[in-house]
C-alpha cells in the first residue's frame, strides 16, 4: 500500500446538514474526525436551500411530519434534538431568522449563514473536513479502512450521510444506499418526493397552458394507511401541478393512483345561485368561482365540468366536484426537480437513538439516505439535525 492508513476515531462520509452536524458533536466530543465530501466545498445543499435563505427548521415539528415505513422510528432523534436547539446554535452564532408561514424559520440574509455556523462549529470542535475528495472503498475488518483519494483511513465508526438522490447535477449520489448494500443492509425502495406532478393527455391540454395561476388548495393523496391532506397553495406549471400543496401530497402519491384537491376550501361556492331569482347559467358559475379562484382558472373549470341543466341537483354535483377535482397525475419531474428522496436504508436497521447498524457495529446512517422524509416545510433539516446529533454522541 505505500503510504500508511491514518487512525482516527471517526470518518463521516458526506458533509451536508447531517454530516456537519454528526463531525461538530463528535468532535466537541473530543473524537478525532475526518468528514470526506467529493463536492469542492460542503452544504452545497443548504446554500440552495430555501430559495437561498434556508428554512432550517419548524418549529412544531414532530415524528407526524415524517414519512417512514416505521413511523415511529424518528421519535427518539427528534426528542434528543429539538428545533430549540437549532435555534440555540443560530442565535449563538448571531444569526438573524424569522417564522415565514407555518412554523417554518428561515434566516433574514442568506443560507450562507447556516454553512458558514457549522464551518466555524466543525474548526472549533476540531474536525478535519476534506473536500473533492473521492471514497474508493469502504471495508471492515478489526476497524473501518476508508480509501480515498486523500489517503486511507483507519477508524472505529464510519457515519454516511452522503444523502439522498434529488438533484443529481448538484452531485447527489446513490453511494449511501449502495454501502449499506454492500454491508448487508436492507435499502427501503426510493422514489422522488416533495417533487411537482405531471400532467398528460387531455388533463395536460385541459390546464397546462394556465401555467402560473395559483390558488389556495385542499389536497389529498395516499390510501388510508398513507394518507397526507395538505391546505397550501397549488400552482399550475406547464407539465402539470406544483405549490407547496402539490409538493407535499407528492411524497404520499404512488404512480396509478389519484389525487383529490378541493379547489374551494370551506366556502359553498354555487350556494348564491340556489337563491330564488338567482341567475342560473355558466357565467354566474364563473363569477361565484371567481370568489375563490382566479378567474382564467375559474372560466376553463366551468368550462370542462359544465352541466347540461342548472337544477338543484346539477348545483349540487357541480359543488360536490369542486370540492373533489380528481386529478391523475402521470408522473412526477423526477430527482431533478424533487427536494428530496423518499425510502432509503430501511429504519429496522438501525437503532433509532444512535442510528447504528444493528448489523455492523460502528457504521450510521443519518439524514436523507435513511428512510425518514419530512414535510416541506423546514422538518428534513430538522431530521438531518436530529440524526446527525444522535449519531455524534455515540460514535
Ligand atoms: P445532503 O444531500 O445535504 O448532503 C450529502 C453530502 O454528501 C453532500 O455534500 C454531497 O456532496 C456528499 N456526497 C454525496 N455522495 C458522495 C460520495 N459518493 N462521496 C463523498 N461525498 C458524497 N429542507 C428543509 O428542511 N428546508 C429547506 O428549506 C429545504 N430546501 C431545499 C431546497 C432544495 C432545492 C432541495 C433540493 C432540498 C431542500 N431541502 C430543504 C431538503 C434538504 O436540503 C435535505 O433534506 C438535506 O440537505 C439532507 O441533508 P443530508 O446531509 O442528509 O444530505
Amino acid at each position: 500500500m505505500g503510504v500508511q492508513a491514518q487512525e482516527i476515531d471517526v470518518v463521516v462520509l458526506g458533509g451536508g446538514a447531517a454530516g456537519l452536524m454528526c463531525a461538530v458533536e463528535a468532535g466537541w466530543r473530543g473524537r478525532h474526525v475526518v468528514l470526506l465530501d467529493h463536492a469542492e466545498r460542503v452544504g452545497k445543499k443548504i446554500l440552495i436551500s430555501g430559495g437561498g435563505r434556508c428554512n432550517f427548521t419548524n418549529i412544531h415539528c414532530r415524528a407526524e411530519n415524517f414519512l417512514s415505513e416505521n413511523p415511529h422510528f424518528a421519535k427518539s432523534a427528534l426528542a434528543r434534538f429539538t428545533p430549540a436547539d437549532i435555534i440555540a446554535l443560530v442565535e449563538k452564532h448571531g444569526i438573524r431568522y424569522h417564522e415565514k408561514t407555518l412554523g417554518q424559520l428561515f434566516c433574514d440574509r442568506s443560507a450562507m449563514d447556516v454553512v458558514t455556523m457549522l464551518e466555524r462549529e466543525c474548526m472549533a470542535a476540531g474536525v478535519r473536513v476534506v473536500t473533492g475528495t473521492k471514497v474508493l472503498s469502504v471495508k471492515h475488518d478489526a476497524k473501518f479502512v476508508v480509501e480515498t483519494s486523500a489517503g486511507t483511513f483507519r477508524a472505529k465508526s464510519v457515519v454516511v450521510a452522503t444523502g439522498g438522490l434529488s438533484i443529481p447535477k448538484m452531485g447527489a449520489t446513490g453511494f449511501g444506499y449502495s454501502l449499506a448494500e454492500q454491508f448487508g443492509l436492507r435499502v427501503a425502495e426510493c422514489r422522488p418526493a416533495l417533487v411537482p406532478l405531471v400532467m398528460s393527455g387531455e388533463d395536460a391540454s385541459a390546464w397546462c397552458d394556465l401555467t402560473g395561476l395559483s390558488a389556495e388548495v385542499v389536497a389529498v393523496a395516499g390510501t388510508k394507511r398513507r394518507r397526507g391532506s395538505f391546505r397550501e397553495k397549488m400552482l399550475v406549471t406547464h407539465r402539470g401541478l406544483s405549490g407547496p400543496a402539490i409538493l407535499q401530497v407528492s411524497s404520499y402519491w404512488r404512480a396509478g393512483e389519484k389525487i383529490e384537491i378541493d379547489l374551494a376550501p370551506n366556502v359553498a361556492v354555487f350556494a348564491p345561485m340556489l337563491a330564488k331569482n338567482a341567475r342560473r347559467d355558466a357565467s354566474a358559475a364563473v363569477n361565484a368561482l371567481r370568489a375563490v379562484l382566479p378567474g382564467r382558472l375559474a372560466e376553463r373549470w366551468v368550462v370542462l365540468h359544465e352541466p347540461k341543466d342548472w337544477t338543484n341537483a346539477s348545483l349540487a354535483t357541480l359543488e360536490r366536484e369542486v370540492h373533489e377535482w380528481h386529478v391523475s397525475p402521470a408522473g412526477t419531474e423526477g430527482y431533478a426537480k424533487a427536494e428530496v428522496t423518499a425510502g432509503g436504508v430501511d429504519t429496522a436497521e438501525l437503532d433509532a437513538k444512535t442510528m447504528e447498524s444493528r448489523k455492523v457495529p460502528g457504521l450510521y446512517f443519518i439524514g436523507e439516505v435513511v428512510d425518514v422524509t419530512g414535510w416541506l416545510g423546514g422538518y428534513n433539516f430538522q431530521w438531518a439535525w436530529a440524526s446527525g446529533v444522535s449519531a455524534g454522541q455515540a460514535v
